[in-house]
């Protein structure tokens, strides 16, 4: 199919066909990342602003480097140091970016909606690159890359790109913008979805919304599962009121070695990342033969290339 979408705002809105085509194009820039020369003239005169409100190690770096290798000039906004302090708003931040001549904006913001609101009130391209507790996009991309490449599910039908996978995502679903991306487009894609974990950060309801199941007990899904994407207790947004305390977190529903005693043979283990070593994940699992935490990192390289190449290239 031909892409005609100018933002990336959810996954919710995309079709199985629309993943698909990023995913399939993100496959053909993931070569160009093990080239020596990294770059392709794709984006060359164009302008991609990371504006970025909320603090990032992974999604900012890797879109400034992505816009980079498809040879976008680039400039990097964060909050902290700007007029915002000065009680400038967003439309305003925006529209004066905008009006230096630029083509894209790749935003992380904690309010939810903040991305579609640019995209309302700019002429410009926008990624939303986690917007509060709504959607994290891009993430949700990546870590279905990853799952599609591990189990080599490329050639398939979109509809049924996963059919017949299991994918659990436990931890803090309630704060989590990357479990509802991940919700939308594996579901789309035709995976089994769990949310699981404690009742209080797992509340039943987030499973209806998303149309997939909710289970609180680890036993049943680490028979289930073909993958676990552990999600990190976001402490942050108070997540720690949600549960006793982080060693009885650990000790009820974090994945560790023993745990994973029960689990499939050939389960893998994703993470997105920043990781609370001991509370969701041990260090050994994290690191062990099971994890493919870093090649979602190194994934998302080839995604964002796809995400801004069509976004802000091919047709735009
Ligand atoms: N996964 C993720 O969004 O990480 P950062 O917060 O470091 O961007």
């Amino acid at each position: 199919m031909a892409w005609t979408r100018k933002h990336l705002l959810d996954l919710e809105e995309l079709s199985a066909a629309e993943i698909v085509e990023i995913l399939d194009t993100a496959a053909s820039f993931k070569e160009v990342s093990g080239r020596s020369v990294k770059k392709v003239p794709a984006l060359r005169g164009r302008v991609v602003v990371n504006l970025f409100f909320e603090s990032s190690t992974r999604t900012s770096n890797s879109f400034a480097l992505s816009a980079q290798r498809l040879s976008a000039d680039t400039l990097s906004f964060t909050s902290s140091g700007s007029s915002v302090s000065k009680g400038e708003t967003l439309i305003d931040t925006a529209k004066n970016i905008e009006a230096m001549g630029v083509d894209a904006f790749v935003i992380r913001h904690s309010a939810p909606g903040a991305p579609h609101l640019l995209a309302r009130h700019t002429g410009c391209s926008v990624i939303n690159a986690g917007d509060g507790c709504h959607e994290h996009p891009t993430q949700g991309l990546l870590d279905i890359f990853t799952i599609r490449e591990h189990f080599k599910r490329e050639k398939s039908e979109p509809e049924k790109a996963l059919k017949g996978l299991t994918v659990s995502i436990l931890g803090d679903i309630r704060h989590s913008r990357v479990a509802r991306s991940n919700a939308h487009g594996l579901r789309k894609l035709g995976a089994r979805v769990i949310l699981a974990g404690p009742p209080t950060l797992v509340p039943a309801a987030i499973g209806q919304a998303l149309g997939v199941e909710v289970s609180h007990d680890i036993d049943y899904v680490l028979k289930e599962s073909d993958v676990f994407n552990c999600l990190r207790i976001q402490f942050e947004r108070k997540a720690g009121r949600f549960f006793p305390g982080v060693r009885e977190y650990a000790a009820i529903y974090g994945l560790n070695e023993e745990r994973m005693k029960k689990a499939k043979p050939e389960a893998i283990i994703m993470h997105p990342g920043p990781i609370n070593r001991g509370i969701e994940i041990t260090p050994e699992l994290a690191d062990g033969t099971r994890s493919v935490i870093l090649h979602q990192v190194e994934n998302g390289m080839a995604v964002r290339m796809a995400v801004l190449y069509l976004c802000v290239g091919a047709n735009n």
